[in-house]
This record gives structure tokens, C-alpha cells and sequence, in this order.
């Protein structure tokens, strides 16, 4: 379903098990970059008034879970700060094509994957952390980053058809399973 060629390994549970208060600052700058990123694809591509409708509800939505974390960060006592990202995100980005329409599709289909990458990490921080709170608080976002894959991937159709917008979905998932199967030593949602 959020068509991902690698599961998250063992190795990065252990290392974001250990940082938790830096993995919560780090997805609370995610969700802002979310909504960023929906809202430079709705600039982008305005003249396609299924996209910019589709792209105001993820831009709320994720500006709805950057309160959300930071709300979390509150409770726990957790100052939100700078935090140097991981270059999982800009090394996808730098992947998509110059020339339109391909670059619509390229840039859809980037953030179609980080938002399921966001999604099967979540599953995995609802089912193996054992702070209920923090538990339930990544299961309940589960859901809503699960659409936001498939909104994307719905969208990616609007500027190339269907056999071609799966095989650049295809080459893209395998250029970030390779990203992320590298890891990195920053504790970080998508390291
Ligand atoms: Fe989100
Ligand atoms: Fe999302």
C-alpha cells in the first residue's frame, strides 16, 4: 500500500529508542517541512484545481500535527530548537527531473514516498515504544499520513498517465530504499 522496498530496520528503532527528546524535536520540524512542501507544490501547480484543493487540506492537516508534537514537547518539558535535518529529504528532492511535466510527477511522487516512509515509522514507534503516551501519540497519526501517500500518488496522475507515473514511482522507492537502508548517525524520523 505505501509502496516502500525496505521495512525500517531494528538498528534505527535502537538508535531513535535512545534519543527520543531529539526524534520528537526532529518530527516536529518535519510536520512544518510537510506543510511546506504541500504548500510549494499548490504554488507550483495552481492552475490544477483538484491539487490545490487536495494541497490546502494537507497543508492544515500537517500544521495541525506540528501543534500537535508541539503540544507534546510541552507536556514533556522539551524546548523546540534548530536541529540540523537528516539528508534523506534532500537527497530524494535532488532526484526529481528539470523538465515539466515530469518534474510535477517527480516532485509529487518525492513527497508521496516521505510521507509513507513518515507512516511506516510511525507503525513501527506505535507497536515497539513502550511509553504509552508517545505510543499512542505516532498511532494516531498512522492513518492521515497513509492518505497523504495516496493523495500524492493521485495527484502525480494529473500531469502523466498511469503506466508512466508507476514506473517513476518504482525507480523513486528504490533510490530511497537505498537512502535509507545507508542509515545515518543523526537519531532523526527518516535517518
Ligand atoms: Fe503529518
Ligand atoms: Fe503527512
Amino acid at each position: 500500500m505505501l509502496n516502500l522496498r525496505v521495512s525500517t530496520s531494528e538498528c534505527w528503532l535502537a538508535q531513535v529508542s535512545s534519543h527520543l527528546d531529539e526524534l520528537l524535536i526532529d518530527h516536529a520540524h518535519c510536520e512544518k517541512k510537510a506543510a511546506g512542501v504541500a504548500m510549494n507544490l499548490l504554488f507550483a501547480y495552481v492552475d490544477h484545481v483538484e491539487l490545490v484543493r487536495d494541497l490546502s487540506t494537507i497543508v492544515q492537516e500537517e500544521l495541525g500535527h506540528f501543534h500537535l508534537v508541539l503540544d507534546l514537547l510541552e507536556r514533556r518539558g522539551i524546548r523546540f530548537r534548530k536541529l540540523p535535518a537528516s539528508s534523506y529529504a534532500g537527497r530524494l528532492h535532488a532526484l526529481a527531473g528539470k523538465l515539466e511535466p515530469m518534474r510535477a510527477v517527480d516532485r509529487l511522487l518525492i513527497a508521496a514516498l516521505i510521507e509513507a516512509r513518515s507512516c511506516e515509522r510511525f507503525g513501527v514507534l506505535r507497536d515497539r515504544l513502550p511509553d504509552p503516551e508517545l505510543a499512542a501519540f505516532f498511532g494516531a497519526l498512522f492513518e492521515s499520513e497513509a492518505r497523504h501517500h495516496a493523495t500524492y500518488v493521485r495527484l502525480a496522475k494529473l500531469f502523466a498517465n498511469e503506466e508512466t507515473v508507476a514506473a517513476r514511482l518504482d525507480c523513486l522507492a528504490i533510490a530511497e530504499a537505498q537512502i535509507i537502508a545507508e542509515g545515518e548517525s543523526v537519531p532523526r524520523v527518516h535517518s
